[in-house]
């Protein structure tokens, strides 16, 4: 008798396809872009450079981030569906919400969205990876009641979306904390909202089909609405010992601790390290040191009474908190950097496609007969 194939709940454990994008290396708590480490990607590069990496396969010369970054920077302005989007959706609805329709209106508004051209899909990548930090400011800022700040050409990607935001670009060394902690969100193989883009454009649907897809992936806690989550969990101590008392009690009674744990890295997320020492940094320059003591108490329930290691999102809720976004907005923040991770993966799934199929046990009723309707009890 044939073996019955091993349901691997969650895809724990399964090898979908092959891909030369990224590479996590638990054991050894790595992670490579394109074969770079990604400390030192987050130490030396601009996170435009790392999306030209993503995109590309290479690192770009100065040439070309010149032209990448000036096709980036053209292209920032909405048209004016977006803006009309804007002052029609609900002035409370969830930001990410916001986000993916808008995105899904782009996508209705390309006459050429469902080229599968690889070379169109870049260019429709470097579009979205223009827009989206202007849809991020612009929705929060109508959202208080505050006039909506354009982009400027003349700014980094970092730096524009601050003067977006909040109507100034900071320090330096803000710009640089908040560029490490796009490169660090910008890809990580196949998590769930990069694994649902692949599957959607596994079908040949498009390129906006597919990213609206990995925006609604992404929202959900378990996976990047976990930045907000860590936020909303630490803000609600008013001292370490209280943080403490509290994680000893939510594991007591078996609850999930927000920005802690990951499918791949059991002993530890590879890129905590460096967001961290960012985090601190921010926190020692802007006086932040009782949060960092209740992060840190809650750190230390966690990791000794279970064993769980904090993920990427532990320290960027915080990191964001310090540098002044509104917490509803970390997710979207991250839809921002991400979004090169997701290009990259759908030209990747594009290059060699085959649709993704998988198959499911069955374990409802055994086969049984219709009864006419009067004789159904
Ligand atoms: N807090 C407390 N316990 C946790 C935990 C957390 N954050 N994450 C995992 N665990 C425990 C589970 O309760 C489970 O314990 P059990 O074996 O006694 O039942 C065990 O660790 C394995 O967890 P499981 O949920 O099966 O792991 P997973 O691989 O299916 O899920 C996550 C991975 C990331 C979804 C999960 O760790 C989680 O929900 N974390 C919190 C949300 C988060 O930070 N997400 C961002 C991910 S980058």
């Amino acid at each position: 008798m044939a073996e019955t194939p091993e349901v691997r709940k969650g895809l724990e454990g399964v090898i979908a396809d092959e891909s030369a994008i990224s590479n996590v290396i638990p054991e050894k708590r790595a992670l490579y872009y394109r074969g770079y480490p990604v400390h030192a990607l987050a130490e030396q590069c601009r996170f435009e450079e790392v999306a030209y990496l993503l995109l590309y396969g290479e690192l770009p010369t100065q040439a070309q981030l010149e032209a990448f970054a000036q096709e980036e920077r053209r292209q920032r302005n909405l048209d004016a569906s977006v803006r009309h989007l804007l002052a029609l959706i609900r002035s409370d609805a969830a930001p990410m919400d916001v986000l993916r329709t808008a995105v899904s209106l782009i996508g209705a508004n390309d006459p050429d969205a469902s080229s599968t051209d690889l070379e169109a899909i870049r260019r429709k990548s470097i579009g979205l990876l223009a827009k989206l930090p202007t849809i991020v400011a612009a929705d929060r800022r109508r959202r208080q009641g505050l006039n909506i700040i354009p982009p400027r050409e003349d700014l980094t990607f970092a730096e524009n979306f601050f003067h977006m935001y909040f109507g100034e670009v900071p320090s330096a060394e803000v710009i640089k904390a908040f560029d490490v902690s796009l490169i660090l969100y910008a890809e990580h193989s196949f998590n769930a909202s990069t694994f649902a883009a692949r599957v959607i454009v596994s079908t040949l649907s498009d390129y906006y089909s597919a990213i609206t897809g990995a925006i609604g992936a992404l929202k959900g806690p378990l996976h990047g609405g976990a930045n907000e989550a860590v936020m909303r969990m630490l803000q609600r101590f008013r001292s370490a010992e209280e943080a403490r008392r509290w994680a000893e009690d939510a594991l007591a009674r078996k609850e999930k601790i927000m920005g802690f744990g990951h499918r791949v890295y059991r002993y530890g997320d590879s890129r905590v390290p460096i967001m961290e020492r960012y985090t601190r940094q921010l926190a020692e320059r802007l006086g932040h040191r009782e949060l960092m003591a209740i992060y840190d108490a809650l750190q230390e329930v966690v990791v000794q009474q279970k064993g769980i290691y904090p993920n990427l999102d532990y320290p960027t809720g915080p990191a964001y908190y310090m540098m002044g976004f509104d917490i509803e907005t970390y997710t979207p923040i991250f839809v921002m950097s991400r979004v090169a991770g997701w290009s990259a993966h759908v030209i990747e799934q594009l290059a060699h496609n085959r649709i993704i199929r998988p198959l499911s046990r069955y374990v409802g009723p055994a086969e049984r007969s219709v009864l006419p309707l009067e004789a159904r009890r």
